[in-house]
């Protein structure tokens, strides 16, 4: 039998209506088993978001943990309701980092407290939320809305070099209706989109600069071989 006469097997598991394949750049043996939603049982499922994202897969996870980014980049109304004295979104951020040797030291934590508020002050909307950032490509976003319980399961899959298929697909408890899920499942696409346009403008930014340099290079090259000759 040859030695080229095979083919890669991968480690798959089968879990909450998905099959995840475990990949490691150094073939070492899955660290982690994917969390059991329980809730699926019973849960409906509402539709989904599919985002081809320009970026590592690294950046996806550092900007869900910049919660600095929150307020500068997703506070204006996602409605565009008026300027953002009239309407906004209002987001308090507690992150909690892996701790060291427990047996979920691979997940990271955060839980925000968004609230979508009037003249700054009138709150009409509260959601507390936790954003369980399980694996780099693996997502737990919980909900405690107005309506009941919900949570958002975004999957990050590398597709091509920096090409990322980003995609969120919403569950809910039973008392949740359908339009406030398919208006919080909008709500998170527009917010990838909005960090996508915010990531190229300052790609842009950074490539202009790198752009001005190098021409200032030759210019300056130029003159010095003007003045030598
Ligand atoms: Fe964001």
């Amino acid at each position: 039998m040859p030695s080229s006469a095979h083919v890669r097997k991968w480690i798959t598991e089968e879990q909450n209506r998905f099959i995840f394949i475990w990949y490691h750049a150094e073939e070492s043996a899955p660290t982690w088993q994917v969390p059991v939603i329980d809730e699926f049982s019973s849960w409906v499922y509402h539709g989904r978001t599919d985002y081809k994202v320009n970026c590592h897969i690294q950046e996806i996870p550092e900007n869900g943990a910049d919660v600095a980014h929150l307020a500068q980049l997703h506070g204006p109304s996602m409605l565009g309701i008026g300027s953002k004295w009239f309407s906004h979104h209002h987001w308090i951020v507690n992150w909690t980092g892996p701790e060291p040797e427990q047996e979920d030291q691979h997940v990271a934590v955060s839980k925000i407290q968004h609230e979508f508020r009037l003249m700054n002050y009138v709150s009409i909307l509260q959601t507390q939320v936790e954003a369980q950032q399980i694996g780099p490509g693996l997502v737990h976003l919980w909900m405690d809305t107005y309506f009941g319980r919900l949570v958002i399961v975004q999957t990050v899959t590398p597709i091509a070099p920096l090409v990322q298929s980003v995609i969120h697909r919403i569950y809910t408890a039973p008392s949740v209706p359908t339009l406030y899920a398919k208006l919080v499942l909008w709500g998170e696409a527009v917010m990838v989109r909005t960090n996508e346009r915010e990531r190229t403008n300052e790609r842009t930014k950074v490539e202009r600069k790198m752009f001005l340099m190098a021409s200032l290079q030759q210019d300056l090259q130029l003159r010095r071989s003007k003045m030598i000759n």
